[in-house]
C-alpha cells in the first residue's frame, strides 16, 4: 500500500477518535481564529465545507460569517464532470442532500452556482499537511483540481486550509499535481508559508 493512502488512513482515525469536546472546543477556536483573519473583514463570498469523517467543524463560524452579511458557498459533486467541484450559495434554508460519499451538500440549481473564480476565499478541508504548507486530501484531487488556476497564475480565490492540529505530520509525499497551501488555521497556531 502507497505511503499517501498509508497515510490518510492514519490521520484519518487520529481524527475521528477526537471526543465531542475537543470537536467543539476546535469549532470555537476555528471562529476565533477566522473573526481574526485580515483577509475575512474584506471578503464577501467565501468557500467553506461541512464537516464529515472528523474534520474540524466550520459550522460555528459560517453561523458568524452570516452575521457579517458573507455569502457562503459550499462545494458540491459535480454531477458530469468527473473530479470536479461546483460552488453553490449556501443559506439557512438551502434545501441538502446526500452525494455519493454519503457527504452533505445543496441540492444541485444551477441558479445558485457561483464560478469558483468569483469566491474572493476559499477554506479548504484536509487530512493531513506538513510545515511546508503541503497538503493531503481524501484522495480525489478535487481541490487539486480546482485550485490549479490560482496555482499556476494566481486566478481566483486564495485557498486557506483548516485543519485539526493532530493533522500535522513531518512531512507528504507530494505528487506534481498537489497544490500546496499558502496558509493553514488550526485551533493552535496560523500557519503562513
Ligand atoms: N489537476 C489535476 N488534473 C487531473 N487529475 C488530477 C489533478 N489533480 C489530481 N488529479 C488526480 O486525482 C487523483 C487524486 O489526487 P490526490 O492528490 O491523490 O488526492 P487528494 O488531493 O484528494 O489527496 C490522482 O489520481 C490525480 O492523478
Ligand atoms: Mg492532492
Amino acid at each position: 500500500m502507497s505511503e499517501r493512502h498509508t497515510l490518510r488512513q492514519q490521520i484519518r482515525t487520529r481524527r475521528k477518535a477526537l471526543s465531542h469536546d475537543q470537536q467543539q472546543q476546535a469549532a470555537q477556536a476555528l471562529l476565533e481564529r477566522i473573526k481574526a483573519h485580515p483577509d475575512v473583514k474584506h471578503a464577501r463570498r467565501i468557500g467553506f465545507y461541512l464537516a464529515n469523517d472528523g474534520e474540524i467543524n466550520p459550522l460555528p463560524t459560517i453561523h458568524w460569517l452570516w452575521t457579517q452579511n458573507k455569502d457562503i458557498y459550499l462545494p458540491v459533486v459535480h454531477p458530469f464532470t468527473a473530479g470536479h467541484l461546483l460552488f453553490l450559495h449556501y443559506t439557512p434554508t438551502s434545501p441538502m442532500v446526500r452525494n455519493k460519499f454519503n457527504i452533505e451538500e445543496p441540492e444541485l440549481d444551477m441558479d445558485r452556482v457561483l464560478p469558483h473564480s468569483g469566491l474572493d476565499l476559499m477554506f479548504t478541508p484536509m487530512v493531513a499537511f506538513d510545515q511546508l504548507g503541503n497538503r493531503l486530501g481524501m484522495g480525489g484531487g478535487y481541490y487539486d483540481r480546482t485550485l490549479q488556476g490560482w496555482h499556476a497564475h494566481k486566478l481566483g480565490p486564495k485557498p486557506i486550509g483548516v485543519a485539526h492540529d493532530c493533522q500535522q505530520v513531518e512531512q507528504i509525499p507530494c505528487e506534481e499535481w498537489d497544490v500546496p497551501l499558502p496558509e493553514i488555521l488550526t485551533p493552535s497556531r496560523h500557519w503562513r508559508f
